[in-house]
């Protein structure tokens, strides 16, 4: 089995500030990331930020700053940001950089060479703030049919893309991967859109000068879309490829995105690779959008929720559990106050929180905190042992559909019936009775071993409470890996069990 991962996000524009939206996506691909890690891959996992192109040139001028020193700032607040949200990337692309640069123009050389790009008159209706070019037809009352706002009439000297060339042999490869673009819905929405007919591509503008020059002619600059794309092999390393991580892990197991950067993702990019002679990545993912407390979240409206706040407020794990456990993955999400404290509540600080400290407390009680050994197990024993294996085969399921709210579920069905353990199998009475000790340690063992496999699945969801609750457990809290540590009995007999202090406090409604 090949045992490597390549996973990317998006790159950010740098003409915003991080918000819960870019949290999203980058939690997605950590987890994942993670999860991988944990099953003995070998994962590269990339981010970074997208800084070239007109809206990014504007937002400089405006604020006096030239790009450059713009996107300096704003890249380290998604820097500082990932850090503060525990996000375990191996990789930081900015499309400033040397690498880049020079990756970029040899794409570009190496299509041109190829014959797939012309010299032509571009005359368009464009949009700044989406950097994408309409045609007539497409506007909707003059305006942008994304974002609704008014676009400009270009007319240009521009460089093409002949796209067109490779309608048909996208449509194929579209339909042969049935994994190719996922969820479902969104393979079929980008179908019908291929199967209407590829226009060639505008890819250099001259309007502006914030970009990467095309190679030989440098008033242009080649499209920030062609540019920002290209990201995903020039961190590896390609064309050179030094240190061989472009043949190492290209091609990429999975590109996550928005659902509003599909097209550029699963038309642009892949006949940029075919016209190269690259593979495709094999895998694009869109997710759903976030709203806020029922609306658009937008700088207008002043709603933006600024992930950094939450954070301080309620800790990365609570944050990172909430995004991935509220909303399916691919589906639209709305962000409430209220619906995050109630999650802290009912499934953290209740569910979670109490089985790790009822567990552990026990141990205490009833034998001074040295777990001991099992006896024989019962039939109420094994009805809960055997749900383990189940639920690991499962979550590893859903981990590799990118399903991490299913994957929440179904460890969170394990700690109910953990809970549920406790409670029908009594403890406090078996203490009580010197001849049912026995039993009784039976019963802490299991719990206790539970408690060790919980720790171990929520690791890639929630890495700080799995590494505290290991610690807890006298383990290793850096060692948090499923593969080769995920079969019911590992933990020792005799292993030494600190008292938890409590994993997350309830929060009392404002
Ligand atoms: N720079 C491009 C991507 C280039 S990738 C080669 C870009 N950047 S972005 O900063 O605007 O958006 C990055 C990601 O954030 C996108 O996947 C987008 O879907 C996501 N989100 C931005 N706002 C969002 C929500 N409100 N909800 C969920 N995700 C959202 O596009």
């Amino acid at each position: 089995m090949d045992k490597r991962f390549y996973i990317t996000t998006p790159i950010y524009y740098v003409n915003d500030v991080p918000h819960i939206g870019h949290a999203y996506t980058t939690l997605a691909c950590d987890a994942l990331a993670r999860y991988k890690r944990s099953r003995g891959f070998d994962v590269f996992f990339l981010t970074g930020t997208d800084e070239h192109g007109q809206k990014v040139e504007k937002a400089a001028q405006s604020k006096g700053e030239t790009p450059l020193e713009l996107a300096d700032r704003v890249m380290k607040r998604f820097q500082a940001l990932w850090e503060k949200l525990d996000i375990s990337h191996t990789d930081f692309i900015r499309t400033s950089q040397e690498r880049h640069i020079k990756g970029v123009q040899q794409l570009f050389r190496i299509i041109q060479a190829k014959g797939d790009i012309y010299l032509g008159e571009y005359e368009d209706w464009y949009c700044t703030p989406c950097e994408t070019f309409w045609t007539e037809t497409q506007l909707m009352d003059g305006c942008c049919p994304d974002c609704g706002r008014p676009t400009d009439k270009l007319k240009e000297e521009s460089y093409f893309f002949r796209m067109s060339k490779y309608q048909e042999e996208l449509i194929r490869h579209i339909e042969e991967n049935p994994e190719f673009i996922q969820p479902r819905s969104r393979r079929n929405e980008i179908l019908n859109f291929v199967r209407e007919g590829l226009r060639d591509l505008s890819i250099s503008r001259t309007s502006f000068s914030w970009g990467i020059p095309v190679p030989g002619d440098e008033k242009h600059v080649i499209y920030v879309w062609f540019d920002a794309l290209t990201n995903y092999i020039t961190a590896l390393g390609y064309p050179e490829d030094p240190e061989g991580q472009f043949k190492t892990y290209w091609p990429a197991d999975a590109h996550v995105i928005g659902k509003d950067i599909l097209r550029f993702h699963t038309v642009y990019w892949p006949t940029f690779l075919l016209a190269a002679g690259i593979p495709l990545p094999k895998k694009v993912f869109a997710h759903g959008w976030w709203t806020v407390e029922g609306q658009k979240m937008s700088k207008s409206l002043q709603n933006v929720v600024e992930p950094n706040m939450l954070i301080d407020k309620y800790g990365a794990d609570a944050i990172r559990y909430f995004l991935l456990r509220e909303v399916p993955f691919g589906l639209d999400g709305d962000f409430s106050h209220s619906a995050l404290i109630h999650r802290i509540n009912s499934d953290l600080a209740n569910d979670l929180g109490n089985l790790v400290s009822r567990s552990t407390a026990m141990v205490h009680k009833y034998f001074d905190g040295n777990l001991p050994a099992p006896g024989e197990d019962e039939d109420i024993d094994r009805r809960f042992i055997d749900r383990f294996p189940a639920a690991v085969r499962t979550v590893d399921v859903q981990m590799n559909e990118l399903a991490f709210n299913k994957a929440l579920q179904t460890i969170w069905e394990l700690i109910s019936a953990a809970n549920k353990y406790i409670d029908e199998t009594a403890p406090w009475a078996l203490a009580k009775d010197e001849e049912r000790r026995e039993r009784l340690g039976t019963v802490m063992y299991n719990l206790i071993e539970a408690v060790r496999l919980i720790a171990l699945l929520i690791a890639p969801f929630m890495p700080e409470t799995a590494a505290r609750t290991m610690a807890t457990l006298g383990g290793d809290p850096e060692a948090l890996a499923l593969e080769g540590n995920d079969g019911w009995g590992d933990l020792h007999p005799g292993t030494a069990i600190a008292k938890a202090a409590p994993l997350f406090p309830r929060i009392e409604a404002e």
